[in-house]
């Protein structure tokens, strides 16, 4: 199914409403929720753990995939699984075993992802290919919502999209896909987007229509 999902990323959400914000989203027609999790180490930035990402669970309806920003990411995928999450993807910078990594994702009954930092190049996941749900390509590095798109991820779509051939693996762009943006990853092959501060800017809970306008804009 190549229908293109929008995946709101929480990171732009208020965090002291996550539950009426996912809700919000989700009413306004998202498909999937993306949960950014960073470290302060892997990424200058520091978010939430495992306790949290469960209590967001409980208000989920659609699928909730699991950003995981941190490094070593071995020790945590198990409790990222019991809090939840349908996928958890991680990044092949985080650590010399990915393999291993997305092994054991998959051990816990949880779809894997591999994502690609915008300095590493597309031919890496080539070996990977047979173990992942999905490749989460970043046109941001992470750390922080509200970035600027970088456009070499374009070109690293294509790449990843010929290499996927017509396995069932999505490819995800994150980081500043706006309605500008969005057609040049899609047009390269990407099927799923997240989207932080184009979702939820101008919004809130009590003002909700606004997500669906700028969910339907992208
Ligand atoms: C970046 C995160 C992204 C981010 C996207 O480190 O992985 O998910 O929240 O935010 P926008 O869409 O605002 O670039
Ligand atoms: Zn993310």
């Amino acid at each position: 199914d190549r229908r293109i999902k929008i995946a709101p990323s929480i990171l732009s959400a208020d965090f002291a409403n996550f539950g009426q914000e996912i809700e919000a989203i989700e009413a306004q027609g998202c498909d999937w929720v993306h949960v950014d999790v960073m470290d302060g180490h892997f990424v200058p930035n520091l978010t939430f753990g495992p306790p949290l990402v469960k209590a967001i669970r409980k208000h989920v309806k659609t699928f909730m995939d699991v950003h995981l920003m941190i490094a070593p990411v071995d020790p945590y995928i198990e409790a990222f699984a019991e809090a939840g999450a349908d996928m958890i993807t991680a990044h092949v910078e985080a650590g010399p075993h990915i393999h291993r990594t997305l092994q054991a994702i998959r051990a816990q009954g949880v779809k894997s992802g591999v994502v690609l930092n915008p300095g590493t190049p597309a031919e890496v996941v080539e070996p990977l290919l047979d173990l992942c749900d999905m490749v989460l390509i970043m046109t941001v590095n992470p750390g922080f919502g509200g970035q600027k798109f970088i456009h070499s991820g374009v070109e690293k779509t294509r790449k990843v999209r010929a290499m996927i051939g017509d396995r069932p693996i999505h490819i995800q762009i994150d980081g500043g896909i706006t309605p500008e943006t969005a057609p040049l990853v899609v047009e390269a092959g990407a099927d799923c987007l997240v989207a932080g501060s184009a979702v939820f800017k101008g919004g809130s809970v009590s003002n909700p229509d606004v997500y669906g306008a700028n969910i339907r804009a992208i």
